[in-house]
């Protein structure tokens, strides 16, 4: 990807910020780069950590505490605002309050200048689709883009102009529980899914009341922290940096994203937020970016913990000099920054180039000339309508992978249900991960869909086993066991719900297991125990419609996974699908790259999921052009239903000057096959996309052997061969 970031630029913005930036003190400069959160007021004295801390160890439940968060008032530091110390905030979710706040700064501050206001709208804002890596199943680019435009229409109207996503992090362990927000193991993939987020989100044009800015994270790898545990150290070979983590970023910030939010984690060292490396020599100089960047939150005051800085000053020096423009709730800029250029430790251009960008998203956000944008915007949208239930209905459907089906599915209507499992009554949990405004009562549990949809069912309870025709079992993970800080050493179904799943299947009926989690899961036990199992994630506000949907086969479920399944924890971080072959690879023989007690693939692997129907392939071909190589193949429908098949097309290089994964996902095309129907497909691979960096960082693409597979998931394709040629 030769191309640069979209041109952001306008000269007689430039001439406005020049202005505002002629008459700002330093106090001013550093009001710009500050983002404030709201603190708690009431009769006590708190702060949102205290209140988390308290729910860790148990001195407050989850439900005390989100009642506490979502009635008491918040201060919003108004003296702050009107003294010019404050350039965004981070959490109001009213229009009016908003507004408000808008007032005092454009009105009261000194030089008027509007403030923004930034939220985690993840999947959804009152309208919950499925989790992002649910969601990445779909192998959708219109789909993403579709859900981003109605979150972005529901935020905006809530006084909402940022939305920090897409998150783009390649998640190779599902040990970590942000797995959950992201699209999964692949690089192309969540490079799409954020280009098609960033497009949803902003529209051509930012001033529309209804637009949002995105904020691509977590720059970078992000998701490679040691171990699965979150925050943790990411060391990595700069190849490898380049190859499999840098180009979901590069691909979303080339679409048009307004900001950026570096990591928490330290890359070989070097934190993220004070990593000049990443901030200004990549992601400006080579890429071209000219948005802002923005702290993840209190990261600047924590370069002091990572044992970088030595205090919140030099903390704020490292950063702004690095390229950080906005500090996420740290305080390290506000308080520092005008010391810092006095003293000449942060060059006065240094600290304007910073002012620039935030003033520049401003601009582009029409705030300077229609700062009370968030009012039309409010007029306009409406919450959870049924067009937006209807959309996160389809997303659910379109997310839920089929693992397993011995013939039962799909089920018929005059069966009666014996329902199981605690998740299958609880809607709240359904929303998963990151669902800051979705209200108690929104998300449709599986037995609400049931009663909804006149299915006759009884519930299993402790004592007792109901009479039924089959059972359906939902199992899995609670919604606060995914997301951020959230990382699991155990990934094996509990107790709970493997008893459960095996008193069922003693009963001799069939059993039907419905898997919520936000991440994979290892589900070895569940497969042997269930005849067919639905991986449903954490679908939304839609689930249980959803559910039943694919279960009745209303919809022929279509999903493939975009992360493989282990078959253990101690597999993690699980054989990626893109792993690269060692001199030994695994094999029968002792001394190989595997493990004595478990199999080194996973249970499923990468891009796998069953249709109610099945598609055969055959006919593969692949020649050299002038831009790279031309695949094609056969695919029918060989089965009795419609369905949508996610085509995968992989490469390999055999032999190269370093070692290059087993596969390489370089295309993919979702179509759909009436039953008896065929289609030629063609993929076009450019030679940009079968190069590498070598030893000493050159890329290159090498002639010779290229293998193309093409299939319905990664091990089970066709192959053809290519001897490239083009003398270079
Ligand atoms: C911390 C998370 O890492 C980041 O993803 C999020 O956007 C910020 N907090 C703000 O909530």
């Amino acid at each position: 990807m030769e191309r640069k970031a979209g041109n952001m630029k306008d000269v007689k913005i430039e001439q406005r910020i020049d202005a505002l930036l002629s008459r700002m003190t330093l106090e001013e400069k550093a009001g710009q780069l500050h983002q404030a959160g709201g603190s708690l007021v009431g009769a006590f004295d708190m702060t949102i950590g205290d209140i988390f801390t308290m729910v860790e160890d148990g001195r407050m439940t989850r439900e005390e505490a989100h009642k506490l968060l979502s009635e008491s008032k918040r201060d919003w530091q108004e003296e702050d605002l009107r003294a010019g110390r404050i350039g965004s905030y981070i959490g109001i979710t009213s229009a009016e309050e908003m507004n408000r706040l808008q007032h005092i700064a454009v009105e009261e501050s000194r030089l008027g200048i509007p403030v923004f206001n930034g939220f985690d709208v993840i999947h959804g804002f009152r309208t919950i689709t499925p989790i992002p890596l649910a969601e990445s199943c779909a192998w959708e680019p219109a789909l993403w883009e579709r859900t981003a435009r109605m979150s972005a229409e529901e935020a905006s109207s809530a006084g909402i102009h940022m939305t920090f996503s897409p998150m783009v992090d390649v998640s190779k362990d599902p040990r970590w529980g942000r797995i959950a927000e992201s699209a999964g193991e692949e690089a192309l993939l969540n490079g799409l899914y954020g280009e098609a987020k960033v497009k949803g989100y902003q529209t051509e044009d930012l001033t529309r009341h209804d637009a949002l800015a995105a904020c691509v994270k977590h720059f970078a790898a992000y998701g490679a922290a040691e171990g699965g545990r979150d925050y943790n150290r990411v060391d990595m070979s700069p190849q490898r940096l380049e190859e499999e983590y840098l180009p979901s970023y590069e691909r979303a910030v080339k679409a048009g994203a307004w900001a950026v939010m570096p990591a928490f984690n330290d890359i070989s060292g070097v934190p993220c937020s004070v990593n000049r490396k990443l901030l200004t020599d990549i992601l400006r100089r080579r890429w071209g970016f000219e948005g802002m960047t923005i702290s993840d939150a209190n990261a600047i005051a924590e370069c002091i913990n990572h044992g970088i800085a030595a205090d919140r000053q030099d903390a704020a020096r490292q950063a702004l000099n690095a390229g950080m423009d906005m500090d996420m709730t740290s305080g390290c800029f506000l308080e520092n920054l005008k010391t810092l250029v006095e003293n000449g430790a942060v060059s006065v251009e240094t600290l304007d180039e910073a002012v620039r960008h935030v003033l520049r998203l401003k601009f582009a956000l029409g705030l300077f000339d229609d700062p009370y944008r968030s009012s039309a915007a409010q007029e306009r949208a409406a919450m959870l309508t049924p067009a937006h239930r209807a959309l996160a209905r389809e997303a659910a459907q379109k997310s839920m992978v089929l693992l397993k089906n011995e013939g039962v599915l799909p089920l018929e209507k005059h069966m009666c249900v014996g329902l199981a499992g605690k998740l299958a009554f609880d809607g709240d949990e359904m929303s998963g991960t990151w669902a800051g405004f979705v209200k108690p009562g929104d998300c449709v549990s599986l037995s609400d869909a049931m009663h909804g949809a006149s299915i006759a069912f009884v519930p299993v309870t402790e004592d007792m086993l109901p009479e039924c025709d089959v059972f359906l079992c939902a199992v899995g993970e609670h919604k606060e066991e995914s997301g951020e800080a959230a990382s699991r050493a155990r990934l094996e179904l509990n107790e709970t719900d493997l008893a459960l799943l095996r008193r069922l299947r003693e009963s001799g009926r069939p059993v039907i297991a419905v898997v919520f989690a936000g991440r994979p899961l290892c589900l070895g036990p569940v497969v042997e125990a269930a005849d067919a199992i639905l991986m449903a994630w954490h679908p939304g506000v839609e689930a249980g419609n959803a559910i039943l949907d694919l279960l009745y086969g209303r919809v022929n479920p279509s999903a493939k996974l975009t992360a493989g399944f282990p078959v253990t924890t101690g597999q993690c971080p699980t054989l990626y699908y893109d792993h690269i072959m060692t001199g030994r690879p695994a094999g029968k023989f002792k001394f190989t790259s595997k493990y004595l007690d478990s199999p080194v693939e996973p249970l499923f692997p990468f891009g796998f999921g069953l249709s109610y129907t099945s598609f055969h392939y055959s006919d593969i071909s692949a020649v050299q052009t002038e831009d790279g190589i031309h695949a094609e193949i056969s695919v029918d429908n060989a089965g009795d239903w419609a369905g949508d098949e996610i085509v995968q097309c992989y490469f390999r290089d055999p032999v190269a000057r370093r070692v290059r994964p087993v596969r390489k996902l370089a295309a993919f095309s979702k179509i759909t096959l009436q039953p008896g129907e065929s289609r030629r497909l063609s993929f076009e691979i450019p030679f940009q996309m079968l190069g590498y960096y070598d030893q000493d960082m050159h890329f290159c693409v090498d002639d010779g052997q290229i293998e193309i597979f093409i299939g319905g998931n990664v091990w089970d394709t066709e192959k053809a061969d290519v001897i490239l040629t083009r003398g270079e």
